[in-house]
């Protein structure tokens, strides 16, 4: 399993960096629970627990600043 997709943290736009993040966050997911069956059980639990959804939103913000610190917020 490859947590970077493209091996690399860089991309065109900071949109871009939002999706990487994404899947980034959904790649640790698929690495800590490789049983596909209780994926698709737990995407029920959270997806109806708006706690657990602040926490995915959260993970994903962590994400997301590592990646715009690596592509130097897209100054340019
Ligand atoms: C679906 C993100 C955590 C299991 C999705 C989707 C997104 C997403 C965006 C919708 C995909 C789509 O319909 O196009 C995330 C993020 C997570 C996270 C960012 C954590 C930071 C989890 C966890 C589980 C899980 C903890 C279960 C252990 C699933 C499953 C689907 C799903 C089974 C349905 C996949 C499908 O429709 O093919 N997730 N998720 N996710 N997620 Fe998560």
């Amino acid at each position: 399993i490859t947590l970077v997709p493209n091996n690399s943290l860089l991309t065109a736009t900071p949109e871009e960096g939002r999706q990487l993040a994404v899947k980034m966050a959904r790649l640790i997911v698929k690495l800590t629970q490789p049983d596909e069956e209780k994926r698709n059980q737990l995407r029920d639990v959270y997806g109806n627990d708006a706690m657990m959804l602040i926490a995915v939103g959260q993970t994903v913000a962590t994400e997301f600043a590592t990646i715009a610190a690596a592509n130097n917020y897209w100054r340019k």
